[in-house]
């Protein structure tokens, strides 16, 4: 699996610890799940803490734009740059009439648009008919130009090339297709750091024994597949991909055993999922890497959120977004089925490590589903 190397990593590290705001986020144990299924634990990486934009996003899509940026000065000035020198604007003048874009359902064209805002140059974010009003706002926020398009996800992905190629804009997408890579495996390497930091996270050292991915395009759930790979090479955990059904085509992908556009209506709940087509870069990985797949009711999801914002006994209130609980919603359904716990091994001596990908990055559609605002959850967390 060459689709990501051990260099791009490790400099995706460096690079995102030098910005402003950078720590580790959480990685919370699950006891009172982990009791009510029979396993030894289920760990919970709280990405809702990640920058000020509650989401990973902020790892990929920024290391992306910063890579970048540094090609660009390299071109201009025939000298070799590193990330403190696009973070420090010293090259400010080389930047600053650069614009990057993205087609986005919300988190990765907050943080293109955040970064171009840390690294000084432009940005234009294009968001599809059903993305919320509240997420307009927010990338906004970040002084980008949004442009909403008509139809789907997969619909804007091909509204931004076409005005890029128009423009001379730099597309920065998170999801990658036949001639389109490099920017999405830069992408990819960032997400690198959250799967190395929840793997050093893990109580006692001790690596997971089942990894449960929620997949839109897949990146996410193929950077964890392969850092996971990189670590613990053959006794690497056995992962499970957890897909909308609404927008399964993982589901439908690895059941075909090649790529399977779903197209109509994938309007699922967890915006951030509803992707028709698999990125080809995380297919490379996951049609070897992913031993099962799961696909995920939207009220499964809605009942996680809820459930983790209830907290437990010696369980932390949690405030997980739509798109953060698919794979522990899929953990959950799993647990229920003897026939596939055993396919799994899924049993009492596993530790299961999840994602939480995003905190209320919409705080109104997660009051909806929730009953309580995020502050209000948080506010029970501190009681
Ligand atoms: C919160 C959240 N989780 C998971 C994902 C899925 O990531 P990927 O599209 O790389 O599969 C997304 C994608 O937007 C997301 O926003």
């Amino acid at each position: 699996m060459d689709v990501l190397s051990h260099e791009g990593t490790e400099s995706a590290r460096r690079a995102v610890s030098l910005w402003p705001g950078y720590a580790p986020t959480p990685l919370l144990a699950l006891h009172d799940i982990a009791r009510e299924i029979g396993v030894e634990g289920v760990f919970y990486k709280d990405e809702s803490a990640r920058f000020d934009l509650m989401n990973f996003k902020g790892l990929g899509g920024p290391y992306a734009v910063a890579r970048h940026l540094m090609s660009i000065i390299e071109r201009k000035t025939g000298q070799a740059v590193e990330a403190e020198d696009v973070l420090s604007g010293r090259y400010a003048e080389h930047v600053r009439d650069e614009t990057v874009c993205c087609a986005t359902d919300g988190n990765h064209g907050c943080s293109v648009a955040w970064a171009a805002q840390m690294f000084g140059c432009r940005s234009a974010i294009f968001i599809h008919a059903t993305v919320s009003q509240g997420r307009e706002r927010t990338i906004k926020s970040f002084g980008a130009e949004v442009r909403r398009t008509a139809g789907n996800y997969d619909d804007s992905v091909r509204e931004v090339a076409r005005t890029a190629e128009k423009e001379g804009w730099t597309v920065i997408s998170d999801t990658s297709y036949p001639g389109y890579t490099t920017i999405p495996a830069d992408v990819m390497h960032g997400y690198t750091v959250m799967a190395d930091e929840a793997f050093d996270q893990m109580p006692d050292a001790r690596p997971p024994t089942h990894l449960f991915l929620q997949t839109g395009v897949g990146a996410m759930a193929a950077s964890v597949c392969v850092q996971a790979l990189e670590r613990f090479g053959d006794e690497r955990p056995v992962t499970v991909l957890a897909d909308p059904s609404r927008a399964a085509c993982w589901f439908r992908s690895i059941e075909a055993g090649r790529p399977v556009e779903i197209t109509g209506d994938i309007d699922t709940m967890m915006a951030g999922l509803a992707c028709g087509k698999v990125s080809l870069l995380a297919w490379d990985v996951l049609k070897y890497g992913a031993d099962a797949v799961v696909a995920v009711d939207d009220a499964d999801a809605e009942n996680c959120m809820r459930r983790l914002a209830a907290g437990g006994a010696d369980t932390p209130l949690i405030v997980a977004g739509e798109s953060a609980v698919a794979g522990l919603a899929a953990l959950l359904a799993v647990s229920r089925d003897k026939g596939t716990r055993e396919k799994l091994a899924l049993n009492a001596d596993s530790r299961v490590l999840v994602f939480g990908t995003e905190g209320a990055t919409d705080a109104a559609l997660y009051e909806r589903i929730v009953g309580s605002s995020p502050a209000a959850v948080l506010a029970g967390a501190a009681s």
